[in-house]
């Protein structure tokens, strides 16, 4: 290698581990910020009076045997009833690919380096294990889209683009954890970007379901309303 290519290469993993993990960090949050009041700038506050639930809305009765009766059929008309293995498959991909972050015990070491504060770590072996299942989960949404009729007809390659950002920081973790390449350099350093590309891809990029998913359920009224939203569009 020789010396100006080695200058672009340590500009680039100095670049990847310090400024860039500053501004991904600020565009994830200033994006959310956006993203949230923009969202609220569609809806308006109207008086519970006006408002008629969809609909589907389950509104749950009193804890007889027929609020029981209701409750169970609209259990089984739910997302849940009707795929209950995606439902698992798809809420422990979620919860994982939310708390992994915060819990591995690599990040903590980082973030007690820098400003002298973590969080509790799991154990290496059970983020690797947990690590794992993301990416089985991530296996699982693949292989529907590549295999399964009604999903491969509605994805594009925007859908194989975003899954493969959302397990890029799992399998580049795994490997960088495992030493799995001898350029431990060259992988966390890919793990490292990874990371701040999903975080920047959030509040502009389908992603946003993360943001949009919660405020619209909190406050929009609809069928899928949690609690009493009070806004329409
Ligand atoms: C943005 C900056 C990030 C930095 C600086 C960073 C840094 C690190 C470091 C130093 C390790 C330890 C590797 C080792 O043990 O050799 C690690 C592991 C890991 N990281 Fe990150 N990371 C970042 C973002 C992310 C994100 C966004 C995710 C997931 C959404 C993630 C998921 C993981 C996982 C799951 C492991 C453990 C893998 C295993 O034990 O098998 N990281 N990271
Ligand atoms: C509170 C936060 C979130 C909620 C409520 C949520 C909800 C959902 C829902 C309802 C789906 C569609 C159905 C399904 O596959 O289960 C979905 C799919 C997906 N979500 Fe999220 N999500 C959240 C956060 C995130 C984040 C932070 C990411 C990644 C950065 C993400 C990545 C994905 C991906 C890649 C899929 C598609 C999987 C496939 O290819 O089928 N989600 N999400």
């Amino acid at each position: 290698m020789d010396s100006s290519n080695s200058f672009f290469w340590t500009f680039a993993y100095d670049f990847i581990r310090g400024p860039m993990v500053w501004a991904a960090f600020i565009v994830f949050f200033a994006g959310t910020l956006f993203q949230v009041f923009r969202l609220l700038s569609f809806t308006k506050e109207q008086p519970i009076s006006k408002l008629t639930p969809g609909p589907g809305r389950f509104i749950p009765k009193k804890a007889d045997d027929k609020g029981k009766k209701d409750w169970v059929m609209w259990l089984k008309l739910s997302i849940a009833g009707v795929n209950p293995f995606m439902t698992i498959v798809s809420t422990i991909f979620h919860v994982l690919l939310i708390v992994m972050p915060i819990f591995v015990l690599g990040h903590n070491i980082l973030l007690d380096n820098s400003f002298g504060v973590s969080f509790f770590s799991l154990s290496e072996s059970v983020s690797d294990f947990l690590t794992i299942i993301v990416i089985l989960c991530v296996a699982v949404f693949l292989y529907r889209r590549l295999f399964l009729d009604r999903v491969k007809a509605i994805t594009t390659w925007s859908d194989y683009l975003f899954l493969s950002l959302a397990a890029a920081p799992f399998v580049t973790g795994f490997f960088a954890y495992h030493q799995v390449f001898e350029n431990y350099r060259l992988i966390i350093s890919l793990h490292i970007l990874s990371g701040e590309l999903m975080l920047m891809a959030v509040p502009f990029t389908k992603f946003v379901h993360m943001i949009y998913s919660v405020i619209i359920r909190l406050t929009v009224v609809s069928e899928y309303s949690l609690g009493r939203g009070n806004r329409t569009w």
